[in-house]
């Protein structure tokens, strides 16, 4: 069902696809796609552009401490989805998703998220969460879309100042 949801959506748009060695240099040039509002609502901070200890971190991390879903089109990336955990059998992961800005609102974050679950399943997560500012609608709405299908549910608490989504895969 989810992969037939996936093609749906996306494939008229962009290839989704796990994380690869070398989508770092890939990543870091959609850095100069995503607007200071996207960037202050995906890294919570103001960053002119995605942080060098962020794309160090991408691109070094074991697969189990860092991984993502991409989505490419033409080349570029223009969206990705990924999780990250402290240690190699954790069970909770932290999400976070960023779709540059040109193509947020048709259905890229839903898309990769959608294929994203699946592998934080297989990678042994049993419980996804994601911190968003409270002034961040798009990311609420996304979210609460995102969340609310699980079978389990969802939580939605305050820590500080942040909203904590999550959710029971
Ligand atoms: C949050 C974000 C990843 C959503 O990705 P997206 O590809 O734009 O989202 P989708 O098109 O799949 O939309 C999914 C749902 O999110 C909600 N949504 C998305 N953008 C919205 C907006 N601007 N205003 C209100 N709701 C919005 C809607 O409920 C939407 O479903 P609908 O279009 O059927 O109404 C994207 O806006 C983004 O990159 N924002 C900046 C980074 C960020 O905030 N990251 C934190 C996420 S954990």
């Amino acid at each position: 069902m989810e992969t037939q949801t996936l093609r749906d959506v996306v494939s008229p748009v962009a290839q989704l696809r796990a994380w690869r060695e070398g989508d770092e240099v890939l990543l870091a040039q959609a850095g100069a796609a995503l607007s200071p509002a996207s960037l202050y609502a995906r890294f919570l901070a103001g960053t002119p552009t995605l942080p060098a200890a962020y794309l160090r971190l991408v691109a070094m991390a074991p697969r189990w401490r860092w991984d993502a879903q991409v989505a490419v089109r033409d080349g570029h990336l223009i969206g990705w989805a990924e999780f990250g955990r402290m240690s190699p059998d954790g069970t909770e992961a932290d999400l976070a998703v960023a779709v540059v800005d040109a193509w947020q609102r048709r259905g890229i974050g839903t898309a990769l998220v959608s294929s994203l679950l699946p592998r934080c399943r297989a990678a042994g997560v049993t419980v996804l969460s994601a911190e968003v500012a409270p002034s961040n609608v798009a990311a609420r709405a996304a979210l609460r879309s995102w969340f609310a299908t699980r079978s389990e549910g969802m939580t939605v608490t305050r820590e500080d100042g942040l909203l904590r989504f999550a959710t029971v895969l």
